[in-house]
């Protein structure tokens, strides 16, 4: 891991893959143009380090001139302005050009040169660069020799800068990518409160992954394993299931799903310790909770609204109102602390839970939307 002024960048390409990469390409291009009249062309600043040990590893007799354009104002995104190419005065006429580029990125600074070289009657005119992202590139004029296609990352290192330093470092280093490109939203509120319905209404919109800590205990509880048979000791009371129980089955759950856009936990945390732990287990991952979101819903809505589930669901646990009663007493007590949990970390947003389906549906989305601008 390197820093450059406010960012950091993390290893990506060593100096022994350059290496490898720039004696092929040396030997590809000696081959090419073996009894030609070769000349680089190296375009400054980036190209200095790739040109020089490019020509070290070449093994036919080859000229270099150095040329300057600029197309990057200290940013580490292509302002798409590119200047005018100077310090090439001579006549190339009978000599093949190979345009030495660091990097082929929206390919705007070679077609903005290709004009004035072309005018100086050369042979040919070739472009070979270490490093293009096909991603970036929107320009009409491919390299023709590259050492390495990457993605549309900002990279350093190896001759290529950010805001002028960086270049001296002996490999290429990228941009490290911040861990809330992954959107982890807690999906909180007393049982009753719509979890359920609401999680998949998110899960839709953005593609999270669905972890419903009550979801994998019954379905445990049906197959009867080992965790199903324990689990609904404490379930069946209205109890909660012991935290290092489900904080265990949550990081097997989690490993086994490594590439997810973001996670909607869903009954989950339900403790402070179970907070904590889960903190701990996506930094572990390199990521975070964005926002718990919580439907808010008052105790007497809650109960008519669990006794009509029991009618249509068949939950054991929704069946009996000393049951109901325990669970949103236990929520009370153990779970709505963990309200302070998040909001001491300015994460906590309460959203209304009273009114139609899609008007809770609106309201969280309208949430979370805010959070991601
Ligand atoms: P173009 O977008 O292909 O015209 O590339 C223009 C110039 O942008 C390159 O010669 C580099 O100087 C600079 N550049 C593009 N991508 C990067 C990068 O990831 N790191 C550092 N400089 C870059
Ligand atoms: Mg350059």
């Amino acid at each position: 891991m390197v820093q450059v002024f406010d960012k950091q960048f993390e290893s990506f390409i060593t100096a022994q893959e350059i290496n490898f990469e720039v004696n092929a390409l040396a030997q590809q291009i000696s081959k090419d143009y073996d009894g030609k009249e070769l000349v680089f062309i190296a375009l400054l600043n980036g190209a200095f380090m790739f040109a020089s040990d490019l020509m070290k590893a070449m093994q036919i007799p080859v000229a270099i001139s150095f040329a300057k354009v600029s197309s990057y104002a200290g940013a580490t995104v292509t302002s798409g302005h590119v200047k005018e190419l100077i310090g090439i005065e001579d006549d190339l006429s009978g000599k093949h050009v190979v345009i030495i580029e660091d990097i082929v990125d929206t390919g705007k600074t070679i077609d903005a040169i290709l004009p004035s070289l072309v005018k100086k009657n050369p042979a040919s005119i070739k472009i070979c660069t270490l490093l293009f992202k096909p991603e970036a590139f929107e320009g009409n004029t491919k390299p023709d020799y590259i050492g390495f296609s990457i993605p549309n990352n900002f990279v350093v290192g190896y001759g290529l800068d950010y805001n002028e330093l960086g270049r001296n470092l002996n490999a290429i280093y990228q941009l490290k990518t911040t861990p809330h490109s992954m959107l982890n939203i807690v999906l909180f509120g007393p049982p009753g409160a719509g979890k359920g319905t609401q999680s998949e209404r998110l899960i839709d919109k953005y593609g999270l992954f669905h972890l419903s800590t009550g979801d994998i205990f019954r379905a445990n509880i049906k197959g009867n394993t080992e965790l199903g048979i324990l689990a609904k000791s404490y379930m069946d009371q209205g109890q909660l299931v012991p935290d290092q129980v489900t904080i265990n089955m949550i990081k097997s759950e989690l490993e086994l799903h490594p590439n997810v856009k973001g996670i909607i936990f869903d009954g989950f945390p339900r403790t402070n310790a179970q907070a904590s732990a889960l903190d701990e287990l996506l930094s572990e991952m390199g990521t975070e909770i964005s926002l718990m979101l919580a439907l808010e819903v008052e105790e007497e809505e809650l109960k008519i609204r669990l006794k009509k589930r029991a009618e249509s669901s068949g939950r054991i646990d929704d069946a009996n109102p000393e049951v109901i009663e325990n669970r949103i007493r236990v929520y009370n007590n153990e779970t709505a602390p963990v309200k302070e949990f998040y909001q001491q970390k300015g994460k906590f947003v309460g959203v209304n839970g009273i009114g139609s389906i899609d008007e809770i549906t609106d309201r969280l989305f309208t949430q979370i939307d805010l959070f991601k601008s």
